[in-house]
């Protein structure tokens, strides 16, 4: 294709891979670690994938050394991981558990003796289940100050080493699982419900970054949202503005609050017809107005169709949609919100065998969207295929991944080309991994790992040719794709 005379990657672009504690830990109850919701939510029957858990994950908290040691070997970086809430504080709050500070702090000093800059995310879903009892968790404002509390215990034990922090994980996710759909932890679908937890993500987002200034800590801060960006099917003005209902309700609504402390005034009003908008207590609006994060961190992993849904008659099953959890293409179902808009298929976009589409182009339109919305510099925290591969003779050739992966490189330097200033690039994911609702069958890592829902595997490392394929992008600083 021809494009544009590009840009070269900045020369301290953060070249880089990321996992999440419960997807890749294991050791869920030892040296003091207390249980979080997912701890438990797994137990349930029909929740996961064959009734696939991270109890054993892919045992990274034995085998961190070998896996940093890998990461060296490929030239990475950077590196993006999350830190167990439940092995700093089991309880949520209270007495600190040194077993639990010692390892993060010794996965750090093992990462930078190696050259990679530790990214760390504070909270990728686990919450202490203990929180989810006393209190229903995200669910009462008790958990602003006990988030607070908790990030300032990570910002002081590793502040001096730690440069580059994600606030939340996809805060529109975990909120729309958990309380929308009821995929997720604590399984509920209540729309006021879920409007209400949102906010108060929004506030202990806010406060956990006002903490992060105010500490003084050399380094940057930001949220890391799950943008899809909208596409309308066509000009018909109507759908045009299912696309622009899309992206209002799902992404401005999200990161505007970051940025601006506002949510969308289209999005709001809708709310409040339906009196399902947030309440607001007297100090939360100069809260959310007074939180600047540093970068906008980024999870791209596709973008969606929109068409007109009419208001009487249309589609209507947000609540409970069926997502394809099974890998078997074209098993997921269109969803929608009357009088809003509704999901369709793009007929120019392949997509995977869990039907996510495959749009690289729109990796430079997200990146553009939010330099220009937001004008903050943006870091992609996750970008990343999930397929099944296979181990022939001791080798995994996933040239399918290393083509999207490329394809989502040039990307990234169009948009830089564009004039976005991207800071990094940590795909999803390093290692195979436990998905949340796909097993381990759904793969995303550079590097394989013997295990799959049996739950039984070897944890044998080997690394896959998207691995070679990746360190020569580094090796070339994103030259060779
Ligand atoms: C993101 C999450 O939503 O997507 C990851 O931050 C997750 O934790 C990833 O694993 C891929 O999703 P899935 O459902 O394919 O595992």
């Amino acid at each position: 294709m021809e494009h544009k005379k590009l840009a070269a990657f900045p020369r301290d672009f953060l070249w880089g891979s990321a996992s999440a504690a419960y997807q890749i830990e294991g050791a869920y109850d030892e040296d003091g670690k207390g249980l979080s919701v997912w701890d438990n939510f797994v137990r349930i029957p029909g929740k996961t994938f064959k009734g696939t858990n991270g109890d054993i994950a892919v045992d990274h908290y034995h085998r961190y050394q070998e896996d940093v040691k890998l990461m060296a070997e490929m030239g990475m970086k950077a590196y993006r991981f999350s830190i167990a809430w439940t092995r700093i504080f089991p309880n949520g709050t209270g007495e600190v558990n040194e077993a639990g500070l010692k390892f993060y702090s010794d996965l750090i000093d093992d990462l930078l003796a190696n050259g990679i800059e530790p990214l760390v995310t504070i909270y990728h879903w686990d919450l202490p289940q203990t929180l989810q009892d006393a209190y229903g968790g995200w669910e009462s404002r008790q958990i602003i100050p006990d988030f607070v509390n908790y990030a300032e215990t990570l910002f002081k034990a590793y502040g001096d080493r730690v440069k580059y922090w994600v606030s939340l994980n996809e805060q529109n996710i975990f909120t729309h699982m958990g309380w929308q759909i009821a995929t997720h932890p604590p399984g509920k679908r209540d729309p006021k419900l879920f409007y209400q937890v949102n906010h108060h993500a929004n506030l202990a987002n806010a406060a956990v970054i006002n903490k992060f200034h105010e500490m003084g800590i050399e380094g940057k801060i930001g949220p890391s949202f799950a943008y899809t960006p909208q596409y309308a099917i066509d000009a018909n003005p109507l759908n045009v503005l299912a696309a622009e209902n899309a992206e209002e309700m799902m992404a401005h609504f999200w990161m505007d609050v970051y940025v601006y402390g506002e949510y969308p005034i289209v999005a709001l009003n809708y709310l409040k017809e339906l009196g399902i908008a947030p309440t607001f207590e007297p100090g939360d609006a100069e809260l959310l107005k007074s939180a600047k994060p540093d970068f906008m961190g980024l999870n791209f992993y596709q973008t969606a169709t929109n068409a007109w849904n009419p208001i009487d008659g249309g589609v209507e099953n947000k609540d409970s949609y069926q997502m394809n959890t099974t890998g078997k293409k074209g098993t997921s179902q269109d969803s929608g919100i009357p009088g809003l808009q509704k999901t369709v298929k793009n007929p120019f976009v392949e997509t995977t065998n869990w039907d996510w589409t495959i749009d690289p182009v729109g990796l430079r339109i997200a990146l553009r969207r939010i330099a220009s919305r937001y004008r903050l510099p943006v870091l992609i925290t996750e970008n990343g295929l999930g397929e099944y591969d296979e181990l022939e003779d001791g080798h995994v050739h996933d040239d399918y991944r290393i083509d999207f992966l490329k394809k989502h490189v040039l990307a990234i330097k169009e948009a830089i080309s564009d004039g976005v200033d991207v800071i990094g690039y940590t795909t999803w994911s390093y290692t195979d991994l436990l998905s949340w609702l796909n097993g381990y069958q759904k793969r995303y890592g550079f590097v394989y790992v013997d295990q799959d829902e049996t739950m039984t595997g070897s944890l044998k490392r080997i690394p896959k040719d998207s691995y070679y394929w990746y360190q020569d992008v580094i090796a070339s600083n994103g030259e060779d794709e």
